[in-house]
C-alpha cells in the first residue's frame, strides 16, 4: 500500500447496538447470526494497489448486479478469533498464518494478495471500535472474525477482476457445536468431492463449501453434522471434513494426520496441534491415510481416539462414521484422553492460561 493511503480513516457508526442489547447477545451468543457495529474495507484496483483503508458502520454492501464475484465466485475468506484475557485484554492467535494462507488463496483464485501487515492491522483497527463486542472468557466464548475478499468489478466476462475489496466482520461465538465436547458424527460423502488435483481445495473459497453443501445436508439427514470427504480420484484416501482437519491417535500412542496434498486446507489448529503433540514427545505422521486403515483401525482397537479441529470448533472427538454402505465405531464413545488434554491446552493457550510457550499470541487491544 502506498504510504499516503496507509491512513485508517474511521468512521463511527452512529447506530451503534445499545449495550443492554449487545450484552444480551454476547450472554448467549449463536455462531454467525450477529454482527459488531463496524466492519473493515480496504480496496485495491489495477495499476492503484490497495488503497482508503477504512472502518466504516457495519451494513450492506452496494454492489452493482455484474459485479464480478456474483458471477463468477472469486472470492476468497479467513477465520480468526478475538479472544478476550481475565485482565480484560484483547489477543488473537497466529493471525500472520491467516495472512499468507488469504495471500495463497488470493494467488489461486487470481486475485491480489494482501499484504500481512494490512492483515494484521485490520484486525486491531476492528478491535479498537468493536472491542466491546468480545465476550467475557467464559464457556468457550470469542470473537470470530471473518477477512474476506472478492472481485469488486463490475464487469461480465471471465478474466481476473481488476477491483477487489478485503473487507473484515466479525460476530460474538460461543461453542461451534452446541451439544458440547461430546463425540461428533462424521458422514462420509461417497457421491460428491470437494477438490480435486490441482483445483482449489488448498484456498479457503467459497467455491469448495458450496460444492461441500449437497453432502453435508445428506449428512444432517443422516444424522451427522460434519462431511468426511474422501480424494476426488480414487474415493480411497481421507482429506479432510468440510471445516475440519482430521487426527487418528493409535493404541501404541503414535497420531497420524492425512498429508497436505494439494486438496487440504493447510489449517491453522492443525498446525498447531501438531506442535503440541510433538512437545509431548509424541510422534505425528503427516501421510496418506485410507478409509480402509480407518475401518480396519477403528474395528480392531489399534486406532482409539479420532479428533478434528478448526479455529471455529477447536478439536473435537469424532465418534461415528458413517456413509450410506456402513457405520464404523461405537455410537457415543467418551472422548479420548488424548483429544481433551489437546483442547484444554489449546484453549488455555489462547485465553491466556497456559504459558504460551511458542509465541503464537499476538495482542489487540
Ligand atoms: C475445509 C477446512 N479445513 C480445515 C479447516 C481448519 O482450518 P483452521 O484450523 O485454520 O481454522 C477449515 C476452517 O477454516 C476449513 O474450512
Amino acid at each position: 500500500m502506498a504510504d499516503q493511503t496507509y491512513e485508517w480513516t474511521v468512521t463511527h457508526s452512529e447506530n451503534k447496538l445499545p449495550a443492554a442489547e449487545r450484552e444480551a447477545i454476547l450472554d448467549a451468543p449463536v455462531f454467525g447470526t450477529k454482527f459488531t457495529d463496524h466492519q473493515v474495507v480496504v480496496t485495491w484496483e489495477q495499476g492503484k494497489g490497495w488503497h482508503s483503508a477504512s472502518v466504516i458502520p457495519y451494513g450492506p454492501i452496494m454492489m452493482d448486479p455484474a459485479a464480478a464475484v456474483l458471477h463468477y465466485g472469486q472470492e476468497i475468506f479467513e477465520g480468526i478469533k478475538a479472544y478476550r484475557h481475565q485482565d480484560g485484554s484483547i489477543w488473537t492467535f497466529r493471525p500472520e498464518m491467516n495472512a499468507r494462507r488469504l495471500q495463497k488463496s488470493a494467488h489461486r483464485l487470481a486475485l491480489p494478495e494482501l499484504p500481512v501487515e494490512i492483515f494484521v492491522e485490520s484486525l486491531r483497527q476492528l478491535i479498537d471500535v468493536d472491542g466491546d463486542w468480545v465476550p467475557q472468557p467464559v464457556n468457550e466464548k470469542t470473537l470470530y472474525i471473518r477477512p474476506f475478499e472478492i472481485a469488486a468489478e463490475t464487469f461480465l466476462g471471465v478474466r481476473p477482476a481488476q477491483r477487489a475489496e478485503y473487507r473484515v466482520i466479525a460476530s460474538p461465538v460461543g461453542p461451534y457445536f452446541t451439544g458440547g465436547v461430546k463425540p461428533v458424527k462424521i458422514w462420509i460423502a461417497l457421491d460428491s468431492a470437494r477438490a480435486g488435483r490441482h483445483g482449489t481445495g488448498e484456498a479457503k473459497t467459497g467455491g469448495n463449501y458450496a460444492a461441500s453443501l449437497l453432502a453435508q445436508s445428506e449428512g444432517y439427514d443422516n444424522g451427522c453434522s460434519q462431511v468426511l470427504f474422501l480424494d476426488a480420484e480414487s474415493a480411497t484416501y481421507i482429506e479432510e471434513l468440510g471445516g475440519m482437519n482430521l487426527f487418528f491417535v493409535y493404541r501404541d500412542g503414535h497420531v497420524v494426520t492425512p498429508a497436505l496434498d494439494g486438496t487440504i486446507l493447510h489449517g491453522i489448529t492443525r498446525d498447531s496441534v501438531i506442535q503440541l503433540i510433538k512437545d509431548r514427545g509424541i510422534s505425528v505422521e503427516e501421510r496418506k491415510v485410507t478409509l480402509d486403515e480407518v475401518r480396519a483401525g477403528v474395528n480392531s482397537g489399534d486406532i482409539v481416539e479420532m479428533f478434528a479441529c478448526g479455529t471455529a470448533a477447536v478439536i473435537t472427538p469424532v465418534g461415528q462414521l458413517k456413509s450410506r454402505l456402513e457405520t464404523i465405531g461405537a455410537e457415543d464413545p467418551e472422548p479420548g484422553e488424548l483429544t481433551v488434554s489437546l483442547r484444554e491446552e489449546l484453549t488455555g493457550i489462547q485465553y491466556g492460561t497456559v504459558e504460551d510457550r511458542h509465541g503464537w499470541l499476538v495482542k489487540l487491544s
